[in-house]
């Protein structure tokens, strides 16, 4: 499973890129807006840092499929062909990803809230569906399961598309996703740093210095 930082600050970004593994970086209309300036700037800083080929998510903001497809060509062009453009699962959005796909444009359908927006998008040709688990969660359903049906979905019906995972809350979503093979995981800071976050953890680490000290000295490693 790829995992993915959904977060549009540069710094921070470059903060988790020192710590994580990570294969990419998604934003959507939502995140840009809290960074206050120009998106193409912030997203030409992420695309520089990230590197030419590394996976970039950017939103269409359009709501009928003409502009999307005008939109998701300008987004290819300021930031590289290898920028996946997201593109909600609406109407207008199917026949968008369907004209993108035969371009061969890389496609994010986005805003997926249940199993069979997916398989349309997939059949349209999306390279990613992201499925949006907490909110999913949220409306009484249950996240996890639905993302799962769709790789499911995907993998039965011999569909190339992969399961981007989106909108997670806490990281049993992650784990249970990472489980069961999805293709890819785009996850805020908060949760990106609660992955790893265990008291236990901490706990026996503590414990191995306090021995080592013990043996050798206050501040002593194994320098
Ligand atoms: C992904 O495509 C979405 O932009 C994002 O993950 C939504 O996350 P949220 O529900 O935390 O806003």
């Amino acid at each position: 499973m790829k995992l993915i930082v959904d977060f549009a600050n540069l710094g921070q970004i470059k903060e988790l890129y020192a710590y994580y593994p990570l294969d990419g970086v998604t934003t959507n209309p939502a995140i840009l807006a809290k960074e206050g300036r120009n998106p193409y700037e912030v997203l030409k800083e992420i695309r520089e840092f990230i590197g030419a080929e590394a996976e970039l998510h950017v939103q269409v903001i359009s709501l009928d499929a003409e502009s999307m497809i005008q939109e998701a060509h300008k987004i290819q062009a300021e930031l590289g062909a290898a920028t996946y453009v997201k593109i909600p699962v609406t109407r207008e959005g199917l026949k968008a990803i369907k004209t993108l796909a035969a371009e061969n444009a890389k496609i994010t359908a986005t805003a997926v809230y249940n199993p069979m927006q997916a398989y349309l998008a997939g059949k349209a040709g999306a390279n990613y569906a992201a499925p949006y688990v907490n909110r999913i969660d949220n409306l009484g359903a249950d996240g996890v399961k639905v993302a799962k049906e769709i790789h499911d979905i995907f993998k039965k019906n011999d569909l190339k598309t992969e399961v981007l995972a989106a909108s997670f809350k806490n990281s049993q979503q992650v784990l249970e996703l990472a489980k069961y093979g999805v293709g890819a995981a785009t996850i805020s800071p908060d949760v990106m740093e609660g992955l790893i976050k265990l008291d236990s953890v901490t706990c026996a680490v503590a414990a191995f210095v306090k021995d080592f000290e013990k043996l050798c000295g206050e501040g002593k490693t194994m320098l």
